[in-house]
């Protein structure tokens, strides 16, 4: 990569300003935002769901146009009319939604602008060559180039479209929640590449809601508070809770209230339950009125015994009982599942069917239709009214009901999802990552309603990678390590070091086992 560091811009200089950017859709999103980004520098931008992170960033690479204000690049009128102009001047963008061609291969997706060409023909050994280097780069070496996109995990898909990102020119890279959906490792090498960047003289605006990121990898903090900036300051200056009351304007809940429950019957039990290569045999129950966490890393095979339960994927070893049923169920697809009282939110927003062209209320009350229509026909007051009540309820930053999913910040689609399937109303509730993506006071929010959820009886069981959150909300959290159950702790009986030393313990050993992988190629 060739960055250019010399000249006028140098070290001291500014590299991109902007002046009274605002943003307005059919409301104003977005106003009166003053930046300046030097060399070197690396931005944490940071605010509640829907504040206009995206926006702002997109304005920045190209993707939208400023209603308002101006941009400066090297003191240069700076008016990118599209993503391309903007790449060309290397300022680039790894997207917060996924955003590669599923149908072509890893190398294919790349060098999508600039494929190599020999005599007119794609230089395939040439491109087999360059993919494979950049891929290393990010760490993704055991990855054939030729592989389709689309048969990849969305951790793998994120990698590589921050690797496309890393080709070229690049004199400001704009990260947009990167981290979501990576590893622990896959975060490393991340870090490890922004510090290379940020040595050669590259600007980074760092768009995340991990407080211990923003502390990690930033010196400057903005924050934007409904669209605008209410700090931009270095970060040296403000402890986690600081930070976190500017990026929520509160400081956040220390706890959440999970009394007024009643542990009943088991709803949900596993006896062996496990898929070759995937899942070894998992034994594990649910009661009514229990939440029951499952940790892990990332690749440990949690989402994989998620799937197993749903149906998504077949088990072959083992059985699964649903209620006080003495006869195992016979769960062989979501649909059965569904039908079976078992609700499972992902982590894949696209991959969860969220209709992203039709309206918050649509969305919702596709999971139970005859819940909103009346002999038959759909009842569009009925369905308004319950958009409005999960507006509400989550806090789902909208105009109205009735707009469209697409319109909405990428936490505020992540709501919408969680909000179809609380009304959905099963007895079992399997959350994958719930709360990814979803700002600090809006986790409260969540966490808040599956103590509710709980009270009315259901069965949670929750992954998630992060441990603090399972440790407040569990009553009981059993932990995977490479495709296992290796350990269950009560409330009470666990520490941060015991979940952790049990969730690395699978790889210790000598051996090298299957491992489950939430990012491997999908079956
Ligand atoms: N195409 C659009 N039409 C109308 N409103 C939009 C559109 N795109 C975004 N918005 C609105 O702009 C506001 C800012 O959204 P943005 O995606 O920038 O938020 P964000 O800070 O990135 O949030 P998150 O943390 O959830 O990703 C939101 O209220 C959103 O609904
Ligand atoms: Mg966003």
């Amino acid at each position: 990569m060739t960055i250019e560091t010399t000249g006028a811009h140098g070290a001291g200089g500014v590299l991109l300003s902007l002046t009274d950017i605002g943003k307005t859709y059919v409301e104003p999103v977005l106003g009166g935002v003053r930046l300046q980004l030097r060399p070197g520098q690396v931005l944490a931008l940071t605010g509640e769901n829907g504040a206009g992170k995206s926006t702002l960033s997109k304005i920045i690479c190209g993707l939208e146009q400023a209603s308002t204000g101006a941009m400066l690049l090297d003191g240069q009128a700076y008016l990118p009319a599209s993503r391309g102009d903007a790449e060309k001047l290397g300022i680039r963008m790894v997207m917060q939604e996924l955003n590669l061609l599923p149908t072509l291969s890893v190398a294919e997706n790349l060098y999508l602008n600039q494929l190599p060409q020999r005599f007119g023909w794609i230089d395939r050994a040439r491109l087999e060559r360059d993919a494979r280097a950049q891929m290393a780069k990010v760490g993704l070496d055991d990855i054939d180039p030729w592989t389709l996109v689309g048969q990849l995990g969305i951790g793998h898909q994120q990698m590589i479209e921050i690797a496309r990102n890393l080709i070229g020119d690049c004199r400001l890279l704009v990260l947009d929640e990167p981290t979501a959906m990576l590893t622990h490792r896959e975060v490393e090498l991340l870090f490890a590449q922004i510090e290379r960047l940020k040595a050669a003289g590259v600007a980074i605006i760092y768009i995340s809601h991990r407080l211990e990121e923003l502390k990690r990898v930033a010196d400057r903090i903005a924050v934007l508070r409904d669209g605008e900036l209410v700090c931009d300051d270095s970060i040296a200056h403000y402890s986690s809770a600081d930070l976190v009351r500017l990026m929520v304007g509160r400081a956040a809940d220390a706890d959440i209230d999970l009394s007024g429950r009643n542990i009943g019957a088991p709803l949900l039990r596993l006896d062996g339950l496990g898929r070759k290569g995937a899942v070894q045999p998992a034994t594990l129950e649910v009661k009514a009125g229990q939440i029951v966490g499952i940790a892990g890393l990332i690749g440990s095979g949690r989402t994989e015994l998620l799937r197993l339960i749903f149906g998504a994927d077949r088990a072959d070893q083992g059985q699964l009982f649903i209620g006080d049923g003495t006869a195992p169920a016979r769960i062989d697809s979501p649909s059965d599942a569904v039908a079976a009282g078992i609700a499972m939110i992902t982590e894949d927003r696209k991959g969860q069917g969220l209709l992203l062209q039709q309206s918050i209320a649509a969305n919702t009350s596709l999971a139970r239709l005859d819940g909103v229509s009346s002999r038959g026909w759909l009842d569009d007051a009925a369905e308004t009214a319950l958009g409005q009540r999960y507006i509400e309820q989550l806090g789902i930053r909208s105009r109205h009901p009735g707009q469209t999913v697409a319109e909405l910040s990428g936490g505020n689609q992540q709501k919408v999802v969680i909000a179809r399937w609380l009304y959905r109303d099963c007895a079992v509730m399997l959350f994958d990552e719930p709360t990814r993506g979803i700002d600090i006071g809006a986790k409260f929010d969540i966490y808040n309603l599956l103590a509710e959820l709980a009270r009315q009886g259901k069965g949670l069981l929750i992954v998630s990678s992060d441990l603090r959150e399972l440790m407040l909300i569990c009553d009981r959290i059993a932990v995977m390590s490479a495709g296992r159950i290796v350990d269950t702790f009560e409330r009470g009986a666990w520490s941060q070091d015991s979940l952790l030393a049990a969730a690395f313990s699978g790889y210790l050993q000598t051996h090298g086992g299957t491992s489950g992988a939430d990012n491997a190629v999908a079956a």
